[in-house]
């Protein structure tokens, strides 16, 4: 049986519809990925229960949840502007949610709790005089004091600089492991996602566009859509390949591709004198955009390209044929 399972969610805007059906597991960690717009938010609050002009059923553990009002429901969560209490100390901030808790061993899971998150020492801190990831890192670890049956995080690290949304990202991902806490997070950043998640929701214009592991969604997109959306790639429309060139188009990752001299006839793909555009060091390896008959391909390759022209060779159980809508 899913844990929560969320049936016919619809929220009607003038210029915009969520509509929307899915369930999770115990203990999962879903991430819900999308581009701007697509209704991530209106989706966790219609889980909240903050949005009340919602239509659909929510079942939580087998029970059902749609009528439970906001403050009943066992849901925690955690956005973007850290919402802590700005009149009350850390401390108290984390204590806030804590129920049927004896003192001693209040301060105690305080303790507990400020450590997980890396803050040890912090409980008399005062809100206003803590950086955005030490905010950030409290409103966490006040979402989890309360022992919610779940937790909705909505971009909680969007404000923060690349490298702190790094840290904090494995340190939520420790805080799910150690509290088996079911949790949906949103983000608008992919390897957020891919590093996070035991599986990830794609959403498009108010729809659930696919979802699976960051493996399945990869290796194995359903459309160009989820494609583009879960990594770099390239789509090519050739005569070599049987497409519909209404519905379907060949996709390949920039991985999966290799750059070659002269490529002899082959079984597998190739493409023959593609003119090599630029390249970036990327580190790790190049990236290498190349243009054939007018399309931009990329390919990910680790030595620089020695001529601006090349053939580029992609072996056939990588080539994908995808649904182009
Ligand atoms: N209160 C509202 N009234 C009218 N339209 C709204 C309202 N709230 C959201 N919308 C519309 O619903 C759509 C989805 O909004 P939502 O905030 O859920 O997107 P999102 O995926 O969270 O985007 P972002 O990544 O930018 O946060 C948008 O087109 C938005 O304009
Ligand atoms: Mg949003």
């Amino acid at each position: 049986m899913p844990y929560l399972e969320c049936r016919n969610l619809k929220r009607v805007f003038q210029h915009f519809t969520l509509d929307i059906s899915f369930s999770m597991e115990k203990g999962e960690l879903l991430c819900i990925l999308g581009p701007s717009g697509s209704g991530k938010s209106t989706l966790l609050s219609a889980i909240a229960g903050i949005d009340s002009s919602v239509s659909g059923q929510f079942l939580l553990d087998g029970k059902d949840i749609t009528s439970i009002p906001v403050q009943k429901r066992r849901i925690g969560m955690v956005f973007q502007d850290f919402s802590l209490f700005p009149s009350m100390n850390v401390e108290k901030n984390i204590q806030y949610g804590m129920r049927d808790v004896p003192a001693e061993e209040k301060e105690r899971q305080t303790e507990k709790l400020l450590e997980m998150v890396s803050l040890p020492g912090y409980a008399k801190r005062k809100v206003n005089e803590l950086s955005g990831g030490e905010a950030q890192r409290i409103a966490l670890a006040r979402a989890v004091a309360a022992k919610p049956q779940i937790l909705l995080l909505d971009e909680p690290m969007s404000a923060l600089d690349a490298p702190l949304r790094k840290r904090l990202r494995s340190t939520i991902r420790q805080i799910h492991d150690q509290t088996k806490i079911t949790m949906l997070y949103v983000t608008h950043d992919r390897e957020e996602a891919f590093a996070i998640a035991d599986r990830i929701m794609i959403m498009r214009s108010g729809k659930l566009e696919a979802m699976g592991t960051p493996q399945e969604l990869y290796r194995n997109p359903p459309n160009l859509f989820v494609a583009n959306f879960t990594g770099e790639g390239s789509v090519i429309k050739v005569p070599q390949i049987a497409y519909n060139p209404a519905k379907n188009v060949a996709f390949f990752r920039p991985e999966d591709a290799v750059i070659k001299k002269c490529i002899p006839n082959e079984t597998d793909f190739v493409l023959k004198n593609a003119l090599v555009e630029s390249y970036e060091f990327t580190g790790s390896d190049y990236m290498v955009r190349l243009s054939y008959k007018g399309q931009e391909i990329l390919v990910r390759s680790n030595q620089r390209p020695e001529e601006s022209i090349a053939d580029i060779y992609v072996s056939k159980d990588k080539l994908l044929m995808l649904d182009a809508e």
